[in-house]
């Protein structure tokens, strides 16, 4: 069985953020008992980032314009 703090139980789910605007944040917050920001990631106009929730991650927030792309459709942030 994996152990190691690699292991994603299979809460891989993988989102899709593509930037509209210069200075797009894709934050994620941490798993558990602590909700903490532990990771900002700074998008640049039309830079795309594909990310998962993890073991480490179980929510991300999204400041800025952006478009969304999900298993639950596709939304831009200002709509
Ligand atoms: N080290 C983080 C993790 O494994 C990397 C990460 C995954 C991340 N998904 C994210 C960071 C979403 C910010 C947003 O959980």
């Amino acid at each position: 069985m994996e152990t190691n703090s690699n292991a994603n139980n299979n809460h891989g789910e993988y989102i899709v953020i593509k930037a509209k605007d210069h200075g797009v944040q894709v934050i994620g917050l941490t798993r558990g008992q602590d909700t903490k920001f532990h990771h900002t990631e700074k998008l640049d106009k039309n830079e795309i980032m594909i990310a998962q929730f993890t073991n480490h991650t179980s929510a991300i927030k999204i400041r800025g314009k952006a478009i969304v792309m999900t298993k639950y459709g596709t939304m831009e942030t200002d709509q």
